[in-house]
């Protein structure tokens, strides 16, 4: 079984060909074309340029890596939502002509199956049921994954997603867009316990998150502190505290219902997987519990098509989810607890 996918959600244009037998899974291709750079000057990804920027770069990236004639590939994945609508849309309709035209299954997945997927590229044996802990830019969520295209969201944000409060603390901070990585870089040389920044709904009986009070509160904090904002130490203890306030939160959460759910692994995945401090902590949870810990090999945490091939690969082995070409739609709020 070897299958194309398609990833446009956000402003990564990305293309994979994904094969395997069983659940072992070969990466043949995986190639991301990033906008990072364009939208950096907006600081903020603009829908609309990231959609005219995959269609410019989307043809190009497969130039060379899939057959013209769609010789091999046995069906074709693609992100469906959730993501930015104009972007989305570009993949969509490029998977359906090729569904068309090469008369291949279409199967649409969705961008969050995908980030929890990375944990299988790299062959490690996953026992379920798993936990797994969803945390990008635009989602944080807890989700048991009973069986392979079997999911149930138990906890989410009311509010903020934890990527998304990285990157208002980074506008805070003035460092550059994405802001995670910048703040997690300038978090390394500062102190953790410097300021006690308030860890929402962390003391609340259920999993959901809420991070816009701590927005708040570091936002208030820096009004109050402005003059030294100047000073480098100051930022980076701001960005160290903020940063500890987070992971502790999604850690304490995600052990309770680790415990609660009695599951046999723990799977880290979205953009904020990428966290240093994040990665060490949920291992040592794992250690504790004596539960393995999977976490995506470090390209595979940020937007990729690979991560998307291989949830469809899965999909494709019981059937589930191929549709009729010509009416897949994307979807900006696709729910991926099927
Ligand atoms: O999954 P992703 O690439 O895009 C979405 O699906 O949203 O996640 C992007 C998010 C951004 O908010 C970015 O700031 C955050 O992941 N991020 C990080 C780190 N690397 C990326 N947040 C904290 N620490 C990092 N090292
Ligand atoms: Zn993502």
């Amino acid at each position: 079984m070897k299958v194309l996918a398609i990833e446009t959600s956000c402003d990564e244009t990305a293309i994979a060909i994904v094969s395997g037998e069983g659940e072992r899974i070969e990466i043949d291709a995986s190639l991301v074309f990033s906008q990072v750079e364009t939208h950096a000057e907006y600081g903020g990804v603009i829908p609309e340029v990231a959609a005219r920027m995959h269609l410019e770069k989307i043809f190009p990236l497969m130039e060379g890596v899939v057959p013209t004639n769609g010789e091999g590939i046995d069906a074709i994945v693609v992100t469906a939502g959730p993501g930015l609508s104009p972007a989305l849309r570009t993949g969509v309709e490029v998977a359906k002509t090729l569904a068309v035209l090469w008369n291949k299954p279409l199967i649409p997945v969705s961008h969050m199956e995908g980030h929890i997927y990375a944990n299988w590229i790299g062959g490690d044996e996953i026992a379920l049921p798993a936990l797994a802990l969803v945390v990008s830019g635009g989602h944080t969520e807890l989700v048991l994954m009973h069986a392979h295209g079997t999911f149930e969201r138990i906890g989410e944000t009311i509010d903020d997603a934890a990527g998304e409060a990285f990157d208002k603390v980074a506008q805070m901070l003035a460092l550059p867009y994405p802001g995670g990585p910048a703040v997690a870089k300038l978090a390394e040389r500062g102190n953790a316990t410097a300021f006690d920044f308030p860890r929402g709904l962390l003391e609340k009986d259920h999993f959901d998150f809420s991070f816009s009070g701590l927005k708040t509160s570091v936002l208030y904090f820096l009004r109050k502190h402005e003059a030294q904002l100047e000073d480098e130490q100051f930022c980076a203890d701001v960005a160290a505290s903020f940063q500890e306030a987070v992971v502790d939160v999604l850690v304490k959460k995600t052990a309770r219902a680790a415990k609660k759910y009695d599951v046999k692994s723990l799977l880290l995945a979205g953009g904020v997987s990428a966290n240093t401090l994040l990665r060490a902590r949920m291992k040592e949870l794992g250690d504790d519990m004596g539960v393995p810990v999977h976490v995506p090999e470090m390209k595979y945490t940020m937007d990729n098509a690979a991560m998307v091939g291989v949830a469809g690969y899965f999909r494709a082995q019981d059937k589930k989810n191929v549709v009729d070409p010509l009416s897949l739609q994307a979807d900006s709020n696709l729910d991926f607890v099927l």
